[in-house]
């Protein structure tokens, strides 16, 4: 059903304080979150191996935790140290350990194989700890299967039409074809619209005297990670002059929490007016806003999937992206439960060439 040799992202690192037990389902397993006196960040199982409490119920000890049902307690790499009125503890005793890595803010959790745990798979989200980029962290709890927002994400032509009157503005960014191209684990994706009207929370950070151009660069590698470039420019310049744009930088990530829920962690940073912070936090409710109306479109498109007799859906040419990741997704699927994997050979768009760019350089926008 998902990715398990994989980083998925588990927590901001405000989430998870010196004395934090946070619980939290990570592809359907309950996990505990905690640090160690020295904050190394712990990932074990959240039920107890006794008779299945939530160690999130329990207590610190030092760097250890005790279940608070009968008592037992458990290192952090999950093996039972202490049971109440007993002598010996049977060194089978204990719960799982996930390998967890906090980078740039973000916890990231691996729940596969130990030994496959390459720390170098975990996606470059440079701008969540850049002194050069301000944001303010969100988060999104969903009641929807992930890949239908990933759907979401790999397909920017919605911008034109559910946010229409926040991030989109105009219908040409539907209109404009985007660049697809393969990446390891996952897509690159660069829609480039010209000559178009600002977009509406654009218009309201800056004094645009016109039309602007407008580019959207991201990777988008499993289980749902996106990092991205926008910028919003006079319209004319040269690709490279940046005199007068707003850019930004966004990392979003998507979790799923069980089949049909998902956790969304997301930001948008600036590097304009770096000491404003209402930049800052207008930025951040525009995003707020938006992915509310994101939420609304997709939980009621889940909602009637489910409620209806099965149908086919019908591709249009705005889909290239989505189809191709989810064929990224099924062939790690496949590998992991020993299918033999077929060559990769999805069809290229116009245009689209192979690529052996690492995931998260987003071309300079
Ligand atoms: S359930 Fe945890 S000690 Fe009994
Ligand atoms: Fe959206």
């Amino acid at each position: 059903m998902f990715v398990k040799n994989c980083w998925y992202v588990a927590a901001w690192d405000h989430e998870v304080l010196a004395d934090t037990l946070l619980a939290r389902t990570i592809i359907g397993e309950s996990v505990l979150f905690y640090r160690k006196s020295d904050g190394t960040a712990v990932a074990i199982d959240n039920r107890c191996a006794h008779r299945h409490a939530p160690l999130s119920l329990g207590r610190k000890e030092g760097d250890a935790v005790r279940c608070q049902y009968h008592g037992l307690k458990y290192a952090s790499d999950g093996r039972c140290i202490e049971i109440p009125g007993q002598d010996t503890v049977p060194a089978k005793l204990c719960v799982r350990s996930y390998p967890v890595v906090e980078r740039q803010r973000w916890l990231w959790v691996w729940m596969g194989d130990p030994a496959r745990a390459d720390e170098a798979l975990i996606p470059q989200t440079f701008s969540l700890a850049d002194p050069e980029w301000r944001y303010k962290p969100g988060y999104l709890h969903y009641d929807t299967d992930y890949l239908l927002i990933c759907d979401n994400l790999l397909d920017f032509s919605h911008l034109s039409f559910v946010h229409e009157k926040t991030l989109g503005g105009s219908p040409n960014i539907a209109q404009a074809r985007p660049e697809v191209t393969r990446i390891p684990r996952g897509l690159r994706v660069t829609r480039d619209v010209r000559n178009t009207v600002p977009a509406p929370y654009h218009a309201r950070l800056a004094s645009f005297p016109g039309k602007v151009d407008r580019r959207f660069a991201y990777d988008f590698v499993v289980p749902g990670v996106l990092m991205m470039k926008t910028h919003a420019k006079p319209v004319g310049t040269a690709d490279d002059d940046m005199t007068g744009a707003l850019q930004f930088h966004s990392c979003q990530a998507l979790t799923p929490e069980s089949e049909n829920s998902t956790h969304y962690f997301f930001m948008q940073a600036h590097n304009f007016r770096l000491h404003d912070a209402t930049i800052t936090e207008a930025i951040y409710q525009s995003l707020c806003t938006a992915f509310e109306e994101d939420r609304r479109m997709i939980q009621a498109q889940q909602n009637l999937i489910a409620s209806s007799s099965p149908a086919p859906m019908h591709p249009i040419a705005a889909d290239l992206a989505l189809v191709q990741f989810r064929r990224v997704v099924q062939e790690l699927l496949d590998a992991e439960s020993g299918v033999p994997v077929r060559a990769p050979q999805p069809r290229a768009p116009r245009g689209a060439s192979a690529s052996k760019l690492p995931a998260g350089t987003v071309p300079a926008a």
